[in-house]
């Protein structure tokens, strides 16, 4: 094998000049390697050289990331196994905002703000009004003033290394400008990437003119130029920037949000020239009308107005909740409507088996996207709506939120269109769909499901393409459409074969390089992103079961109260030897029960039948009867005899609720906060389902489920405690005491308990 000729100067001792030339040399070296290996089948060096090459390179680039070249080996496509971006963790999350819809909403926001802070009236609180931009969020990392990395949101943890694209971006500077404000050791500016409208329609022009992809809307050609694996393709694309926030910093330009800003503006970068600092709730709806008197003559898209607290201690105080911060809100503009034809109505079948009707519709333009589908929710729904085949509709469209089918224009209706009549089997694999019926208040469910299960393909799809989702298992390569693929030719058909499809592609007599729209790189880039994933976070996995009720946040909880997969597992079969029964729900659905009471009564009921009937037989009224050997009070004595219909058949009920009442262990999994009944119960009938034990059993034998790690617990001396506040706080609100421990990790109860 030939020498490889790495230059042994270490990367520190180099100068700006020397890391030039050699970036340069190795690019070219990693190029013919890359030939050789995957064009003409020739390697000349062992896989570990090759290696560290592209290791040398990735660290001079890191050194020096102002060198990066738009054709580095670290940013072509496909030129190595290693899969698209790479990784960055943000230091601080990158957050969405909570959005507001009226003017209500926006009093209600300022008056929370008030309330947590604990401001009297006469105190001002300043917010900052200034517009959503409609683009994607970025993170741009200055040290000591210079660029030396940009990541994208990602799920607001983890992004992408987007900075060989960024450098290509004209509005933002490579250096800030320390003429007026100097530069702290690391500041994280963060902001929007957009596209201008004309620069969009001009795109999109040549676009069409070359035969190739034209975007939906100016954000979805933002976004697909900025994840551009070749730079030198974004750096064609005419991409803009506003600055508005911040990351990780070592020390701040000002103490309010307007000064922050305004330095981001001295130090040359773009910032929005519509923004207000607003003393009352009165400016900022003003402002808000402002600004959407100018939406549609501005030269790029926004979609409502951000508000923020203009006061950064007051930032701080107000924190977070959950993914978005109390001091800031979106006021969304409201939503842009159609008029349209209803073609027909599709039935599809998600994960769950859910039955959702899907509107098609004679495409038409709204808010400047096409739209030739909209969401109808459920039968219900379209009954309400009376929505007919046939019909005229008016379709609404909000930000990202999927179409909907707003109303029906009856004037239009054709004269035989008839009521559209919900299928009772499922349309997919013909099993029975059905509406449960609520077992806690007897209502049915507004949803029809197929009872298909796992039998039922469009489940099964579901669930594999929920597995490989983004706050899942998140599998670059493996997305929506080669899931179809796979599972249409057999190779995946549950989340264990992911995990073997290599292992089976060696062997297989239509290997997976051979199939259309794969090749050896992709297939290999494929494989190689499925092994990143066999080491996975509790969270993401416990999401990714796809567990119904259980969303990212609810896996985020549960991986906090069990720590590791395993506990939760026997946890919920314990619980599952002691849920409540039928009988025992029953009582709570009465008006004026609930758990604590249903206990006493059906124990005080089993206790004293005898007694009772013996009232009754010397002609008590039965509710004269219950109130009188004190079972309950005369408020709940009647419901219960509404719900049960007479004294005997409560009786009777209470004598088999008895052997009902959830025991400890059920209490163990429903009482940990933000979990409760319905998840548990969710999670008992998930891991109690047979066909769901077998395929965790082997996904389990091919992954690693990690254990959680709570940032919190690592530090502080209320961390994993339970706290009480009480009596009247004096520097404080309640809520903020309650913030702010919380955020050190301690659990905060309202009352002193037993424990
Ligand atoms: S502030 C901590 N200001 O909206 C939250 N966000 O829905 C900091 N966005 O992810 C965000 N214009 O991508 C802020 N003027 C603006 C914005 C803005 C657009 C985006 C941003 C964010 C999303 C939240």
């Amino acid at each position: 094998m030939a020498s490889l000729g790495t230059s042994n100067v270490s990367v520190e001792a180099l100068d700006e000049d020397q890391a030039a030339k050699e970036l340069a040399r190795l690019g070219e070296e990693i190029a013919r390697h890359d030939a050789l290996y995957y064009q003409q089948d020739a390697p000349e060096v062992t896989d570990a050289a090759y290696d560290a090459l592209r290791q040398r390179l990735m660290a001079i680039e890191a050194r020096f990331p102002n060198l990066i070249l738009a054709d580095s080996p670290s940013t072509r496509v496909g030129a190595s196994p290693a899969t698209g971006f790479s990784k960055v963790k943000h230091a601080v999350a990158m957050l969405s905002l909570g959005n507001a819809f009226s003017q209500e909403d926006i009093v209600d926001f300022v008056k929370r703000v008030r309330r947590f802070l604990g401001l009297s009236l006469q105190e001002p609180v300043a917010f900052t009004a200034e517009p959503k931009i409609d683009g994607l969020s970025i993170s741009l990392r200055y040290e000591n003033g210079r660029l030396v990395e940009a990541a994208t949101r990602g799920d607001g943890t983890t992004g992408e290394n987007v900075t060989a694209n960024v450098m290509t971006i004209g509005e933002i500077v490579h250096n800030l400008d320390t003429s007026q404000i100097e530069a702290p050791e690391i500041f994280e500016v963060r902001g929007e990437i957009y596209m201008a409208r004309d620069d969009f329609a001009k795109l999109n022009a040549a676009q069409e003119a070359h035969g190739e992809k034209v975007f939906a809307n100016p954000r979805n050609a933002a976004a697909g130029s900025l994840r551009q694996l070749d730079a030198s393709i974004t750096a064609s694309r005419p991409l803009r920037f506003f600055a508005y926030s911040w990351g990780e910093v070592s020390a701040l330009p000002g103490k309010t949000q307007a000064e922050v800003v305004s330095a981001f503006g001295r130090w040359g970068l773009p910032v929005n020239p519509l923004m207000r600092v607003c003393s009352t709730v009165e400016e900022m709806l003003a402002s808000y009308e402002e600004i959407e008197a100018q939406r549609s003559t501005l030269p790029y898209d926004i979609d409502g107005v951000v508000y923020k607290v203009n006061r950064l201690d007051y930032q701080e105080r107000l924190g977070f909740v959950a993914r978005s911060p109390r001091w800031a809100i979106a006021h969304k503009f409201p939503a842009e409507q159609a008029t349209t034809q209803l073609l027909d109505i599709d039935i599809q079948v998600g994960r769950t088996g859910a039955l959702t009707p899907v509107a098609k519709l004679a495409p038409v333009t709204v808010g400047g996207v096409v739209v030739s589908n909209a969401t109808l929710h459920n039968e219900d729904e379209i009954a309400r709506k009376d929505v007919r085949i046939g019909d005229t509709v008016v379709v609404q469209r909000a930000g990202d939120v999927i179409p909907q089918v707003v109303e029906v224009v009856l004037e239009k209706r054709p004269k035989d269109a008839q009521p559209f009549e919900f299928p009772k089997v499922c349309p997919v694999c013909g099993s029975h769909a059905v509406r449960e019926i609520d077992e806690k208040n007897g209502d049915q469910d507004v949803v029809r499901r197929c009872t298909g299960g796992l039998v039922c393909p469009a489940q099964a799809l579901g669930r594999l393409k929920h597995f490989v989702s983004r706050g899942a298992f998140d599998i670059e390569g493996l997305g929506e459409k080669q899931l179809e693929m796979f599972y249409a030719d057999g190779r995946v058909k549950r989340p264990a074969d992911i995990f073997t499809l290599a292992k089976r592609d060696k062997t297989s007599d239509k290997p997976l390089a051979k199939q259309e729209g794969f090749g050896e790189r992709s297939v290999e880039k494929l494989f190689a992103a499925i092994d990143e994933c066999r080491r996975v976070e509790l969270p993401r996995f416990i999401y990714a079961l796809g567990i119904r009720h259980v969303g990212e946040q609810t896996a985020r909880d549960l991986s906090l109260a069990f720590l590791n997969f395993e506990t939760l597992r026997d946890a919920v079969f314990e619980a599952a030897a002691n849920r409540p029964g039928p009988d025992y729900l029953r009582f709570l659905r009465v008006q004026g029960v609930g758990e604590k009471s249903a206990r006493k009564i059906i124990a005080a009921l089993s206790h004293s039948s005898e007694k009772l009937l013996a009232l009754a037989a010397a002609g008590a009224p039965p509710e004269a009867a219950l109130v009188g050997s004190k079972i309950a009070s005369s408020r709940v004595a009647k419901p219960l005899l509404r719900e049960f219909g007479s004294l005997e058949s409560l009786i009777d009920s209470a004598g088999r609720a008895a052997t009902q009442v959830p025991g400890e262990a059920y209490g163990r999994v429903s009482e940990i906060d933000g979990i409760g009944q319905v998840v548990t119960d969710a999670l008992i009938d998930f891991f109690t389902e047979e066909h769901n034990q077998e395929a965790l059993h082997d996904l389990l034998r091919e992954i690693e489920v990690l254990p959680f790690e709570s940032p919190k617990t690592l530090s502080s001396s209320v961390a994993g405690k339970t706290v009480v506040f009480t009596g009247t706080l004096s520097k404080t609100t309640r809520s903020e005491a309650k913030a702010q421990a919380e955020r050190l990790g301690a659990k905060v109860s309202g009352s002193v308990s037993k424990k």
